[in-house]
């Protein structure tokens, strides 16, 4: 296939990239450049040259398809094509419309001048990823934008029109029309190249500007090194020689490239991608038309779930079984919208579009033409199963029937029906307007194409849908349990709530167990616990947490829990009577409570985590290591920059991991079962592997 044409108009060549779907600059588009480039310079009668790209992507930049593959190295690199231009001797102009991104942008400023279409994007967004931009970017777009608008955009990687920079050197002109024809005439109007790199950076009191900088920019980056890595490279710009300049973006770019924060943003990157793919669902699944919806239950998470659909366009019934719980649910929901209203975050006229679409009821009738139906009622198999066998006798042939069950069995929930093939779990998260995670639960007879249509879905209401199989708490819960309970053991050897989840918070986790307990009610957990006692009477009760909620602790909604909390306010404060309660218990069980490193913390719960994630993968409950690091880095508050559990695993090493769970095994009054590695994780660490 063709990636990249040539064809004289007069005296000017124009080399049009046409890779789709962006002009990724992938290998071959990097050889078709070089090469017309090359036929250019090989012809006396061309005096200049074009390079565009098509009406939707000038260069999208790096081809994501090439990373980590030696493709991306491969001549012609990226620097090599621009030392081309650098060293030529015919003027060649660059033609702008729809996006010139990253490399895409760096290849535009190798160019000796620019025409841009005014709504053309234009961005280095390399921070997104842990990066910066490596192709001599942080040096040349200071010298043609300026220091400081250089700076705000390669620190934050935003996108800006062309037209707002019209006024710049980074364009000759900015028109609305034939980006081509313009830089055909411009091209044949230049008698030489003009190289941006020998333009000048004005910036009269540098040392200033950049400690003002410094403070600003530090303090936006948190955990990340990109962007001060950035602002160093813009700094050199101003203040080095543009050789010495390149030195220090190279070596930054290589230093960020290894370093374990632009991993884990890479990995991200990548992980929200492969979630879209069921290996046993072809991406050409013909999906079922999803124009309206319904749900059951209008409680905390109905009323949140019928929201994403309102916010999306979709018209949505909310049924209940009384018009009192039907009309508080209402009223929660014009109020989360009105507090939307108050931030400026939407208007009053959206605001009502929303609330029209929302469609209350009482009456399952009223539901019979929705697309797809969405369970929200209490978590209780009696109630669940009578409202599926409603939904049953009511829904139209083909319309998705979805349970938002986050414990109960999927399969049972099904069974209920005579279309089980019909039957998907939707698993949200709290609040369900705003979380983005969607574990989507795939039944044993869930049919092919509801799975294609629910991921489909999703993306409309923006989520991130990761698939999970059937099991107590799916991935994400399931896994938490086993964290949960670690840190409860952390209590009974020597801790104290707040030191937990100090560590933690510390570490980047937005909010330690305990709080997150308190924010969630203790009383949800409570509810789990004793259905696993009733399960299983063997089972290790969990003394100081039961008492708690014995006492009414349940969290945050009544005023006290792991913390005490002042009314009105959701600040944690430490509590004496949790205190009295914990050393009592560890009195009771002839424990000598011991100190207890921030770090033996972070590693007890995350690797906790991981090891029963790696169950999970390997019951194949999770598709891939890649998905559950996505449910925890956005459905349970992991930190971005550590990539989530699994991959903080790799990073460590599978050796080192597996090493670790069996010195906790040997803890006095550790569960050696508990830190036996998983099997997978045993075998991994044995073969130098990663789940990764
Ligand atoms: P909730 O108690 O706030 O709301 C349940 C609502 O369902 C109530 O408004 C109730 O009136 C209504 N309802 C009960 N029986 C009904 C029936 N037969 N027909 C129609 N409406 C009925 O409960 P919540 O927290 O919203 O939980 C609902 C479901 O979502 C449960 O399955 C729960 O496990 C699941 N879930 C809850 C999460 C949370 O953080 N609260 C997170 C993810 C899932």
């Amino acid at each position: 296939m063709t990636v990249c044409t040539y064809e004289a108009r007069g005296d000017v060549a124009v080399i049009r990239m046409d890779s789709p779907p962006v002009n990724g600059l992938g290998l071959e588009l990097r050889k078709g450049i070089a090469e017309g480039l090359a036929k250019a310079a090989a012809d006396a009668a061309i005096k200049a040259v074009v390079l565009t790209g098509t009406e939707k992507a000038f260069s999208g930049g790096a081809d994501i398809r090439e990373f980590n593959s030696p493709k991306m190295l491969a001549s012609p690199s990226l620097h090599e094509i621009i030392e081309t231009l650098d060293a030529g001797t015919r003027p060649v102009v660059a033609a702008i419309a729809g996006v010139a991104l990253g490399g895409g942008l760096e290849l535009a400023l190798g160019c000796h001048a620019r025409v841009a279409r005014g709504d053309a994007q234009i961005a280095l967004p390399e921070v997104k990823l842990g990066l910066l931009p490596g192709g001599g970017g942080t040096q040349r777009l200071p010298r043609v934008v300026g220091v400081q608008t250089a700076l705000d955009m390669v620190v934050s990687g935003a996108m800006v029109p062309a037209a707002k920079l019209a006024q710049t050197r980074l364009f000759d002109a900015v028109v609305d029309g034939d980006v081509v024809e313009a830089a055909v005439e411009l091209a044949r109007r230049m008698d030489k190249p003009q190289r941006v790199r020998d333009l000048s950076v004005e910036l009269p009191d540098a040392a200033a500007f950049f400690a003002a900088a410094r403070e600003k920019v530090k303090k936006a980056a948190g955990p990340l090194p990109a962007p001060m890595k950035c602002l160093e490279c813009i700094e050199a710009a101003a203040t080095l020689p543009f050789d010495e300049g390149m030195k220090v973006e190279q070596a930054g770019f290589m230093f960020l490239m290894n370093g374990p924060e632009s991993r884990a943003l890479r990995h991200a990157f990548f992980g929200e991608r492969a979630c879209m793919k069921i290996p046993d669902v072809p991406e050409d699944t013909p999906l079922r038309p999803i124009k309206s919806a319904a749900v059951i239950g209008a409680g905390t998470m109905g009323g949140g779930i019928a929201m994403n659909f309102a916010n999306a366009g979709i018209p949505v019934h909310l049924l209940e079984v009384k018009q009192e719980a039907l009309d508080k649910g209402l009223t929660i929901i014009r109020r989360n919208y009105e507090n939307q209203v108050k931030k400026g975050k939407l208007t009053q006229d959206r605001l009502d579009q929303r609330m029209a679409l929302i469609r209350p009821t009482l009456s399952y009738a009223d539901l019979a033409q929705d697309d797809i139906v969405i369970e929200a009622v209490f978590e209780d198999m009696g109630v669940k199963q009578k409202v599926f066998e409603q939904l049953d006798a009511v829904m139209k042939p083909g319309a998705i029937l979805a349970s938002n069950t986050s414990t109960l069995d999927l399969n049972r929930i099904a069974s209920f029906t005579k279309r089980p093939a019909d039957v998907v779990g939707l698993h949200f998260f709290s609040p369900a307007n705003v979380m983005r995670l969607l574990e989507v639960v795939r039944g044993e007879k869930t049919a092919k194409d509801v799975l294609a249509t629910v991921m489909k879905l999703a993306k409309t209401i923006r989520k991130l849908p990761v698939v999970a199989g059937v099991c107590d708490g799916f991935i994400g819960n399931r896994m938490i349990g086993k964290y949960a309970s670690e840190a409860l053991r952390l209590l009974d050897e020597g801790v104290l709530p707040q030191q937990v989840d100090g560590a933690l918070e510390r570490w980047g986790m937005a909010m330690g167990p305990f709080r997150m307990n308190d924010l969630a009610g203790n009383d949800v957990s409570w509810l789990i616990r004793k259905r696993h006692y009733a399960e299983d009477p063997q089972r290790r009760r969990e003394a100081v947490a039961d008492q708690l909620c014995e006492l009414g602790r349940y969290g945050q909604k009544t005023g006290k829990g792991w913390y005490r909390y002042e009314a009105g306010d959701r600040t944690a404060h430490p509590d004496s009577e949790v205190e009295r309660i914990i050393v009592e218990q560890r009195k009771a069980a002839g424990i000598t409570p011991r100190q207890i490193s921030d770090e033996e913390i972070v590693e007890r719960l995350v690797y906790a985590l991981v090891n029963e994630g790696a169950r999970i993968l390997e019951e194949g409950i999770a598709l891939r290591a890649s998905d559950i690091d996505m449910i925890y880095l956005n459905g349970y508050g992991f930190p971005l920059h550590r990539g989530g559990p699994m991959l903080v695993a790799d990073m460590a090493g599978l050796a080192r991991v597996a090493q670790r769970m069996q010195d906790f095994a040997r803890l006095p009054g550790a569960d050696s079962a508990f830190w036996q590695p998983a099997p997978l994780l045993a075998r991994l660490a044995a073969e130098g592997k990663t789940f990764n």
